[in-house]
């Protein structure tokens, strides 16, 4: 889909233009760690979800780069020495290591709020609207979503088989899967007048890819390479991690995935041609090589 990394690499460029340069640093170690070659998935969900309910793009610029403000501010996070400790992120140094564990902070904290802002400049959107997805997004990277499923993931850091696996569920359906049904929940709600069956189905669909992306994000980092990855391979086991691969076995993470596509796909059923963007992108999370 490079149509659309284009147009939400274009929108994200324009966003942190605007931005007032207080301090050089931070301006560049935020461009750093949005500008390094992800993925863009949960832009392109918001996207394909809007697709799916005929809503033009142009709604969707901010809510897609909102989502991927967040993600990053992740990341960023994510890779200092209190959580992963990390050096290589999307091929490059982590941002801690390319600047300062200070900068990373800050340019983590700074990425944040201007998700936030991010959604409140939506001229195509009503003010209900614009609350309504400031909302879902705030809840779904909070201490009830991705901040929580990270406190789940480093509590659990170094006993790995401790761990059952409805709690390794609850920690990938919230370090991973919040933001990533977040990203179709703030799709749908460009479309003012969805049906709460419509929502429903979504969110069914986008609960089962949230699971397979992190599902498989734990087998690539046992069956890929650091270069193909962007990041340290092994990583996991090197801090034994709890993953569904150190749970269940290659085979059986990998069925557990799969098995979360035929569900994704089944909640879609309802739905015609338009969707069928959201049906690849499902396939593509499961056979992704990095
Ligand atoms: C990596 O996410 C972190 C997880 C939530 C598993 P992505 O695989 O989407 O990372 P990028 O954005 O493409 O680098
Ligand atoms: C990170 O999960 C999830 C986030 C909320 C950032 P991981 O720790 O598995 O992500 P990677 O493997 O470092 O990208
Ligand atoms: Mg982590
Ligand atoms: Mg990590
Ligand atoms: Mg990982």
């Amino acid at each position: 889909m490079p149509y659309y990394r284009q147009r939400v690499d274009k929108a994200l460029e324009e966003l942190l233009k605007q931005l007032p340069e207080i301090t050089g640093e931070l301006h560049r170690a935020m461009h750093y760690s949005v500008f390094n070659g992800g993925k863009r998935v949960r832009p392109l969900l918001v996207y394909l979800t809007g697709q799916a309910l005929s809503v033009t793009d142009r709604m969707q610029d901010l809510p897609a780069c909102a989502v991927e403000f967040i993600h990053c501010y992740s990341l960023v996070h994510d890779d200092m020495p209190a959580m992963d400790d990390d050096d290589l992120r999307r091929g490059k140094a982590t941002c801690h290591k390319q600047f300062s564990e200070a900068t990373a902070l800050l340019a983590g904290d700074a990425l944040q709020t201007l998700a936030f802002e991010t959604l409140t400049k939506n001229q195509y959107l009503n003010d209900n609207q614009a609350l309504a997805m400031v909302r879902v997004l705030a809840q779904a990277s909070g201490a009830a979503g991705m901040a929580g499923g990270q406190a789940i993931d480093l509590a659990a850091t170094g006993q790995a088989q401790t761990m059952s696996l409805d709690e390794l569920k609850t920690m990938h359906e919230h370090k991973t899967g919040a933001l990533i049904r977040a990203s179709v929940q703030l799709g749908a709600l460009c479309l003012p007048d969805v049906s709460k069956d419509t929502l429903i189905a979504l969110d069914q669909y986008a609960a089962n890819i949230g699971l397979s992306f992190q599902i498989k994000d734990d087998i690539l980092d046992i069956e890929s390479d650091t270069q193909t990855l962007g990041k340290q391979q092994g990583a996991d086991i090197n801090l034994n991690k709890a993953t569904y691969p150190a749970l269940l076995g290659l085979n059986g993470a990998r069925q557990m995935a799969r098995q979360c596509h035929e569900n994704a796909l089944d909640s879609l059923s309802g739905f015609d041609k338009k969707a069928d963007p959201l049906r690849w992108l499902s396939e593509y999370i499961i056979t992704r090589d990095h």
